[in-house]
């Protein structure tokens, strides 16, 4: 799909299909005016959140189409509305056959960020993740261009990155487990990396055994696909205004069947979307590699796959982490945290100052935030302040979760250092201790995405799996410091 900035009149668009945003309250003054009134006042379109009436041959515009597209509550529009509604827009005329959309905004709409959420919805609405359907016509009906009348290139170009970095990240969640295991994610990683500049390196099970990363080694070992820890870095030209460098660390487990403690099987075959944080840090790398924040990034993301093969770890197995602590495994299937913390430790021998993590870590996450928060861990109130500013202007809802030092005790281990699990109650807050116990005094988030990174039924505005939660706000928070 095209994406285009046109600042041309109203009446000079000629494209499919013109769309306009109409609120609840009132008819929106423009072109077609009696048409458009006959549709509120006829009750076939009301304004409400991504609803979509359709006019032809509007009068005094050249388009072909007029579309009304729903709103909302006039006070409470802002860019994380229109996201969602072009993107409902883009799926809903595609069904139709129509080619070129232009989006028009009134004022006092008509602003950067705006327009980037408008081209962010319609290129993440533009994905059907029907790659292994043989239908010879299933790209029959595409939209080749769309259009916004308002904004700057700047701001346009940047709402193309992030889309197009939420997709890669969405296609890499999607794809199921034999095909990508953790060495084609390495591959993936290092394609991107090498296309857009970046400096990659892949860690091999020799190199991280030399390394002593047992924690992660421990997960991998079930599995007859090698692990590897991959690692990009973003180095912005000249010298950089802070010795401050970001971290990122995204769980890459490519299929989580438990191992030993093996899960149910109903709803299993959703656990390849356990590489989901990876996915949303090398997407973030993929878009701040063109974006060139003044801060230097670096992403690790751990990829194993937690099988339960002969050579697996058993419940009751000790393992020797990177940081030099022991773990006592009492759950194969709490292996996120035990990949996750050989790379935090790695992450900070590389100098990083600043870390974030994103993790589809606990299912206690889910329970306590269901699918519409992403649930947030921090050792430094401050740096988590900034980190839930650019959730908030990205649009991606993060609720912050407590971190009372009474937690911590769930993770005493009678043989080891500490044990990998913290019971039931309280899951994702045990589990957040566990990794802190690792990072010490770095300043560090810790974002459970469980909850967020799938979604189980199509929206209007986005395809059925994998959602690339978490990177706009990765790339706004590098982009801001
Ligand atoms: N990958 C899962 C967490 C998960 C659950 C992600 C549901 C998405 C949806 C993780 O590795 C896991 O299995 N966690 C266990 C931890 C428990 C054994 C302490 C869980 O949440 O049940
Ligand atoms: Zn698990
Ligand atoms: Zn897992």
């Amino acid at each position: 799909m095209d994406i285009k900035l046109e600042p041309k009149k109203l009446g000079d668009v000629d494209s499919d299909a013109l769309v306009i945003v109409g609120f609840e309250t009132a008819p929106p003054d423009v072109a077609a005016a009696d048409q458009i009134k006959e549709l509120y006042d006829s009750g076939e379109f009301s304004g409400k959140a991504l609803e979509i009436a359709i006019l032809h041959r509007p009068a005094g515009l050249k388009a072909k189409r007029l579309v009304l597209a729903g709103g909302g509550k006039r006070d409470k529009f802002n860019p994380a509305e229109l996201r969602k509604l072009t993107g409902a827009v883009v799926r809903a005329l595609k069904c139709k056959g129509i080619r070129s959309i232009t989006l028009a905004l009134d004022e006092p709409w008509r602003s950067d960020d705006f327009a980037a959420a408008a081209v962010e919805g319609a290129v993440l609405a533009d994905v059907e993740n029907d790659r292994y359907k043989t239908d010879p016509k299933k790209n029959e009906k595409q939209v080749e261009s769309f259009s916004v009348l308002s904004g700057s290139p700047a701001a346009v170009n940047r709402g193309r990155i992030l889309a197009e970095a939420q997709n890669f990240s969405r296609d890499l969640a999607n794809e199921p487990a034999n095909i990508l295991t953790p060495m084609l994610l390495a591959d993936r990683a290092r394609q991107m990396s090498s296309e857009f500049g970046l400096e990659c390196e892949i860690l091999d099970q020799d190199r991280m055994r030399q390394l002593g990363m047992g924690a992660l080694l421990g997960v991998a070992q079930g599995s007859a696909e090698p692990p590897a820890l991959i690692v990009i870095r973003y180095q912005p030209a000249g010298t950089p205004a802070s010795k401050d460098h970001l971290g990122l660390i995204g769980k890459g487990v490519t299929f989580d069947t438990g191992g030993i403690s093996i899960k149910p099987s109903d709803g299993m075959e959703k656990m390849r979307y356990d590489m989901s944080g990876g996915a949303a840090v090398l997407g973030a790398m993929r878009a701040i590699a063109q974006i060139k924040p003044s801060i230097p990034v670096t992403a690790l993301v751990p990829a194993v796959e937690n099988m339960p093969g002969s050579k697996a770890q058993r419940p009751g197995d000790i393992v020797k982490s990177l940081s030099g602590k022991t773990i006592e495994v009492l759950n194969t299937d709490a292996e996120g945290r035990l990949i996750l913390i050989d790379a935090l430790t790695y992450a900070q021998r590389l100098g990083c100052t600043h870390l974030v993590d994103a993790a589809t870590l606990t299912g206690a996450i889910v329970v306590a935030l269901g699918n519409v928060n992403i649930g947030a861990f921090t050792n430094n109130e401050a740096f988590l302040k900034k980190l839930l500013t650019a959730s908030q202007a990205e649009g991606e809802k993060t609720w912050q979760m407590p971190m009372d030092e009474e937690y911590k005790e769930l993770l005493k281990s009678s043989f080891a250092d500490l044990h990998n699990i913290g019971g039931r109650s309280g899951g994702s807050i045990s589990a957040a201790w566990f990794i802190r116990d690792f990072v010490g005094e770095t300043p560090w988030i810790h974002l459970d995405i469980a909850g967020t990174a799938w979604l189980d039924d199509a929206k209007p505005y986005m395809a059925k799996g994998a959602t690339g939660v978490g990177l706009r706000t990765f790339v706004r928070l590098a982009e801001s410091w």
